[in-house]
């Protein structure tokens, strides 16, 4: 628990998630070269990294490799390294076998090990020292997702000169269901290191400080709460205490601090979108899409990470029993499923797999023709630009999550319809259902809800339609991830300046 040397140089802003915000290219000689990765949070952090000298530590998603601090386009990227066996056990374990399912109302079984805990504590650990050894003096740390969570508290033993923020991307369970974790307290403190800490939706930050006064016996208050820490003092921690945010007595170094708990719901990169979308190519390339699939009437879509958590079963049943209803044929309508493959060696992902190919192998053998398939199921994973023309390909987007943080597909799909065409019909347990409100919502659990609105957004009179994407796209586009990073961002600022003045009083 010793702190590390404040570094004289370093970074004032600095980016900690799993994943770094770029992937690598293989080509046929076997020659790497790195991309940005796509995604509403990498596009908002690019021009504050520009900005404000900042860095970006962060997986490189290969096991077992060791790679140096690089530049790419704005990015200052710091690699974390994980072993074989810490990639089984922090990544696909702990976070995606236990935490994932956990807080997203245990849909799936979470299973809990004593190895994989003990390695995400270790690799949160080996995140927080690379912060600590790459934040300039009073820096801003801004740590995200359910990977990452131990790493504020560590970060703050290490480095109490620096200002954390916290954002959690998935949702924040319920006391009852939080109360399952062997190491429910551990966590809490270690997201309690932060300053700020960003959730979706006002109820995930309700959950999460219900929790905290349950477990650690700390009270908010209007979404602030006073934390304490002693730790046994050595002369390096003495002198490397940052300017002024901890007080010091003779048993030990007392710091304190204010932990600030909001929601901040983040939204996609809309001018992105928008470019995309006014793009000649982009709108031919839609127009493309609908032919190849014989020009139906009606065209469905589904785009997700193949999980779980996202109810893509149930949308692939109710449509199903729409064309055994004969309320939908393969004749006028196509429901087009991208299932983006994700964490493809965890067991819940793999059953997931073969109950998708089971049903929409059961469903096209029933109803398919030569000419036309009921489901088209893309087990891909697609550029941005022919998303965008899938969007605006389609009349009606499905988004029927069991639980889901936000959900930007709703909000990319929306961001797409320029001319305000296309109907949403979305799941109520989306982050975004408290956003869009004049989506077609839905209770996806309930099938026949479900396939009734599938029919209302394919029916609804075109007025109508055109009022609830006009009111929708209002909302999205006056709401981008760049305001998203803006209000946490400045939110952060003011509560780290707040925290010093208050200590030096
Ligand atoms: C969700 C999580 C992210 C994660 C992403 C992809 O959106 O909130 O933290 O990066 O899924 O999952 P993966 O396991 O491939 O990083």
């Amino acid at each position: 628990d010793h702190q590390v040397e404040v570094p004289r140089e370093g970074y004032d802003f600095v980016v900690v998630s799993n994943r770094l915000p770029v992937d690598r290219d293989i080509d046929e000689n076997g020659n790497s070269a790195w991309r940005r990765s796509p995604g509403g949070l990498v596009s908002a952090l690019a021009p504050v990294m520009a900005k404000r000298d900042g860095a970006w530590i962060g997986w490189h998603g290969a096991p077992d490799e060791t790679l140096e601090p690089f530049d790419h386009d704005v990015f200052h990227l710091v690699p974390v390294e994980l072993s074989g066996l810490e990639v089984q056990r922090y990544y696909e374990g702990f976070s995606n076998a236990s935490l994932w399912p956990l807080y997203h109302d245990v849909i799936a079984q979470p299973e809990f090990h004593r190895t994989w805990w003990y390695a995400y504590r270790r690799v949160n650990e080996r995140f927080a020292r690379m912060a600590a050894e790459t934040a300039a003096p009073a820096a801003t740390v801004w740590v995200q997702d359910y990977q990452l969570q131990l790493v504020p508290r560590m970060l703050r033993r290490l480095r109490p000169d620096v200002t954390i923020g916290f954002f959690n991307h998935i949702p924040f369970p319920p006391t009852e269901i939080y109360s399952q974790l062997p190491w429910r307290r551990a966590v809490l403190e270690g997201l309690t290191g932060a300053d700020l800490i960003g959730f979706q939706r006002p109820g995930d930050a309700q959950n999460f400080q219900r929790c905290v006064r349950k477990f650690l016996g700390v009270r908010f208050t209007n979404g602030a709460a006073e934390f304490t820490e002693t730790t046994i003092a050595d002369d390096a921690a003495a002198s490397s205490s940052g300017p002024g945010r901890a007080t010091s007595d003779r048993e030990g170094r007392r710091t304190s601090w204010t932990v600030h708990a909001a929601a901040y719901p983040i939204s996609i990169d809309v001018e992105a979108i928008r470019e995309l979308a006014s793009d000649p190519a982009t709108r031919k390339r839609a127009k493309e899409i609908r032919q190849e699939l014989g020009n139906p009437e009606t065209v469905y879509l589904g785009v997700d990470r193949l999980d779980y958590t996202k109810g893509i079963l149930h949308r692939i049943k109710a449509y199903g029993e729409l064309l055994e209803d004969e309320k939908l044929s393969v004749e006028n309508s196509a429901l087009i499923q991208v299932a983006s493959p994700s964490r493809e060696r965890v067991d819940s992902y793999i059953q997931l797999r073969e109950q998708v190919e089971g049903i929409v192998g059961r469903i096209n053998g029933q109803f398919d023709t030569m000419a036309n398939t009921a489901v088209r199921y893309l087990h891909h994973g697609y550029p941005f630009e022919e998303m965008v023309a899938l969007y605006m390909a389609a009349d009606v987007m499905l988004v029927t999550a069991l639980r889901d943080g936000m959900n930007l597909v709703a909000k990319e799909y929306v961001a797409a319809k320029q001319d305000r065409s296309g109907a949403l019909v979305l799941s109520e347990f989306t982050g975004a259902a408290e956003q869009l409100k004049q989506a077609i919502l839905v209770n996806p659990h309930d099938i026949d809800g479900l396939k009734e609105a599938m029919l209302y957004a394919r029916d609804m009179p075109g007025s109508e339609a055109k009022k609830r994407m006009s009111s929708m796209r209002r909302q999205v586009l006056t709401h981008d991830v760049v305001d998203w990073s803006q209000r946490f961002l400045e939110d952060l600022a003011s509560y780290g300046r707040q925290s010093v003045g208050s200590e030096t009083n």
